[in-house]
């Protein structure tokens, strides 16, 4: 079993974030026990393991002020940390310092097809009505997030609802490379799964039930940071959108309702409780009485992890050394898949 995945460094680590991605990655973290032996070993490509990456290359795609990418990555390496992914059983880096992953991406440029990346939602989201202005490497970025999980033979893919497609796509990416320069007994890639929380895969801002909450939303209001302080949080669910309605006691009487909704799914994910258990405990309660009850409940939860980030953050030169420490093993790791796929393409590169 090999777990990957990666956050962009763009901005503070939100609830959102959290509960649809990070907190499955500590807990798949967690389940895999013991460090891998595969530095020690030959056989890096098939230990079972978790790599975690800081997507810095994937942040370049959109305009950007390098001295805030700097920052944010080595906060967003604090901030994970701070999670509980632990250096020491998970590869953790940023992709920067592994350059395998630009070149993978490369290399796969020419099995990716336009039209696939045509379709893709979050190009269209974000290139809006001006896709002649966007960058090249906003089209081409689900390549790069192919190369970021086909490099290391990643068989688990824990994400939220949002990168349901690109992880298809990356699925698309390793068939049709295998298919046109692979033999049928030996692949070159691994067809990766992406593995989605069946609650809380899509947290909703506090200020648009149809919106998701983002790093990039303009409105502070509209998000939880995992570094908010307990005022701050409790200020944010006291202003968060709802409606005068009280809370039915069945989920169905949440259907048309997406911010009601979307408040109670925070509270059962935090709960790791279920949306029709919160609503036994409040239905027919207001908002008055809910929003409290939730916001206690997101201090309570984020306290100890908005501390360690704290703490985290006055050794900057530790971070650094984290990062760079989890990079060396992932070149490691990604050595044997990127000589393969250097092999099956024909590309000549000495003895
Ligand atoms: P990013 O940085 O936008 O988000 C990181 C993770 O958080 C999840 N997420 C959410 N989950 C639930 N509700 C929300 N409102 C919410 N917002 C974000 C995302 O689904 C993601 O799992 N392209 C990726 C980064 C990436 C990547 C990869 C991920 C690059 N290469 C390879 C997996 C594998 C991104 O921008 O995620």
């Amino acid at each position: 079993m090999r777990v990957v995945s990666g956050i962009q460094p763009t901005g503070n680590l939100h609830l959102g974030n959290y509960l649809g991605a990070i907190r499955n990655w500590v807990k798949m973290q967690d389940e895999m026990g013991a460090p891998a032996q595969a530095a020690e070993g030959g056989s890096a490509e098939e230990a079972s393991e978790c790599l975690f990456f800081l997507a810095d290359l994937h942040a370049i795609s959109q305009p950007h002020d390098p001295a805030e990418l700097r920052r944010n990555t080595l906060e967003m390496a604090a901030a994970l940390v701070a999670c509980g992914i632990d250096p020491d059983r998970s590869v953790m880096f940023n992709q920067a310092q592994v350059p395998a992953h630009a070149e993978l991406q490369w290399l796969l440029m020419g099995t990716g097809r336009m039209g696939w990346l045509n379709r893709m939602t979050q190009w269209k989201d974000k290139a809006g009505k001006n896709r002649e202005g966007q960058s090249v490497a906003l089209f081409a970025y689900p390549v790069l997030q192919a190369a970021d999980v086909l490099l290391y033979q990643a068989t688990h893919v824990p994400v939220g609802e949002d990168q349901k497609q690109h992880l298809e796509l990356a699925r698309d990416i390793a068939q049709k490379f295998n298919n046109d320069f692979a033999s049928e007994d030996a692949p070159v890639f691994t067809l990766p799964d992406p593995y989605i929380p069946p609650q809380a895969a899509r947290i909703m801002s506090l200020r648009d039930g149809s919106a998701k909450m983002s790093k990039s939303d303009l409105s502070e209001m509209s998000r939880i940071n995992l570094t908010d302080d307990a005022d701050t949080i409790m200020k944010k669910v006291k202003k968060a959108k709802t409606d005068p309605e009280p809370l039915p006691s069945e989920a169905e009487g949440l259907a048309d309702r997406p911010e009601a909704l979307n408040l109670v799914t925070i509270y059962a994910a935090l709960a790791e409780s279920t949306v029709d258990s919160v609503l036994g405990d409040f239905g027919g309660e207001g908002f008055g009485k809910f929003k409290p009850a939730l916001g206690e409940l997101m201090v309570e939860t984020l306290a100890p992890t908005s501390a360690r980030f704290t703490e985290l953050l006055e050794d900057r030169e530790a971070i650094e050394a984290i990062l760079a420490r989890g990079a060396a093993k992932a070149r490691e790791r990604g050595l044997p898949t990127l000589d393969a796929t250097y092999e099956a393409l024909g590309l000549l590169r000495g003895p």
